[in-house]
């Protein structure tokens, strides 16, 4: 993990937040490729289970939204961690995360527990008073639920049909860490699908499987990542079953995403604090019920975390990230082998052609071996380089970042040689 923190803060991924004074606990700043790799997640994500699929939708709420929102949930009353102090050292931990009841630390005496709430506070306009308290929204999910009916009414989708969303989450999470893997300030990927109460069961074993081969589908080795069913003791009061996908990382197997069957929970805790008929009709059977929710909940930030351990190798010679190429920063990186006029010419004029479709680079400093391990470092899986045969043959070399191996390639066949290789087509049906 610390190498990895290390390549990532000096390769421009992930840094501390605000570090010039000294940095913000927990809070953690993309830089360019970690920007890159973000979105290019976001977008693996939403092209297989927006775009690809006809029973989705997508959606982007408020951060902000009607306090009563988390009355309904259950969120203000039970979004809760157990907490204790240590009353010699003041250290504070949470309490369902130790394993003495003695400060850990210290061997202090430590206080009874105490519920805190996770859900940061706010106030909605100049008046600091109770009546103008919000709080940044815990989970994206809730945007959703209230706003189901607008979203059903607009796009005519019957059920069984599902709505996502991609956006900010806020948890003031007492023991946060582990690099990205829990902060207080992270991105969730969120989907909540709508069914009846005849096919509930094979919906949420559908999604578990579809969320599955997605991350295999992304290359992740699949002998470190399994699925974890919840037991009885952990399920929330109205799930039926919930399976997590956990990945192991150098830290132990953790939590990358929930995948939820929810009962009818979500809908009639907002219609019954609403007073609203979030109710679906089916015009086929004229059955009038609430639909059930299955939902798959996953964090972009930790997705992203197991993106990069999975694929950080530290060979022999070289450092190599071996992302997707779905999910990597730089497609291709052109390079021409000398600072010759000519052969910057051309390979320019290639990577100004390539990048209407890709997201390219350009190095020409330094030995050859040392740019190909620049890209390899950063997982680049493609690099283009130009020399002075280019010049009479009109080919360049391609070199894999995986195998190393190199094939001449003529100019006019580049956009093809590439486009077979980078396209993704998950097989996840
Ligand atoms: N709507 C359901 C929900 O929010 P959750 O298990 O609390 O469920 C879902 O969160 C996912 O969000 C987790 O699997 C994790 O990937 C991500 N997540 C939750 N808390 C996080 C935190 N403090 N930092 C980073 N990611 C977090």
């Amino acid at each position: 993990m610390e190498r990895l923190i290390s390549m990532c803060k000096q390769r421009g991924f992930i840094y501390p937040s605000s570090e010039i004074y000294g940095g913000l606990n927990s809070c953690w700043d993309y830089g360019p490729l970690g920007a890159e790799l973000k979105r290019n997640i976001k977008e693996a994500w939403w092209y297989a289970n927006v775009q690809l699929r006809d029973d989705v939708v997508g959606a982007d709420t408020s951060i902000l939204m009607h306090p009563d929102v988390w009355r309904a949930s259950g969120h203000l009353a039970n979004f809760t961690d157990p907490l204790v102090d240590c009353k010699e050292c003041k250290r504070r931990y949470r309490a369902d995360h130790l394993e003495t009841d003695v400060c850990p630390e210290c061997g202090g005496e430590l206080t009874e527990a105490r519920q805190f709430n996770l859900m940061f506070k706010t106030f909605l306009g100049p008046v600091e008073d109770d009546a103008a308290v919000v709080y940044l929204r815990p989970e994206t999910a809730q945007g959703i639920f209230v706003d189901f009916k607008l979203i059903q009414n607009a796009t005519r989708q019957r059920v069984p049909f599902g709505i996502a969303q991609i956006g900010k989450s806020f948890r003031n999470e007492v023991s946060p860490g582990n690099f990205i893997f829990r902060s207080r300030e992270f991105e969730q990927m969120e989907l909540e699908f709508f069914v009846s109460h005849d096919d509930d069961d094979e919906w949420f074993r559908c999604w578990v499987d579809y969320r599955w081969k997605w991350y295999l589908s992304l290359g992740i080795n699949p002998n470190k990542l399994r699925q974890r069913p919840h037991g009885e003791d952990e399920l929330a009061h109205y799930a039926k079953a919930c399976i997590d996908v956990e990945y192991e990382f150098p830290f132990g197997w953790q939590e990358i995403e929930g995948i939820a069957h929810r009962g009818t929970y979500d809908l009639s805790q907002h219609i019954e604090h609403s007073g609203k008929d979030l109710s679906y009709f089916d015009d086929l059977t004229g059955q009038r019920y609430v639909p059930i929710v299955i939902e798959s909940s996953a964090g972009v930030d930790r997705t992203l975390l197991t993106f990069l351990v999975d694929a950080f190798h530290e060979e022999e010679e070289r450092t190599v990230l071996k992302l997707h190429p779905r999910l990597a920063p730089y497609k291709v990186a052109v390079f021409p082998l000398q600072k010759k006029p000519a052969l910057k010419e051309l390979a320019l004029k290639i990577k100004d052609e390539l990048k209407y479709e890709w997201n390219v680079t350009y190095d020409e400093t330094g030995s050859i071996g040392r740019r190909y391990r620049r890209q390899d470092e950063i997982g680049t899986p493609y690099c283009i380089t130009v020399d002075f045969d280019s010049l009479e043959d009109g080919a360049v070399t391609i070199r894999d970042r995986d195998t190393m191996a190199q094939d001449r390639v003529s100019l006019d066949k580049v956009s093809a040689y590439l486009r077979e290789r980078l396209t993704w087509k998950p097989e996840i049906d």
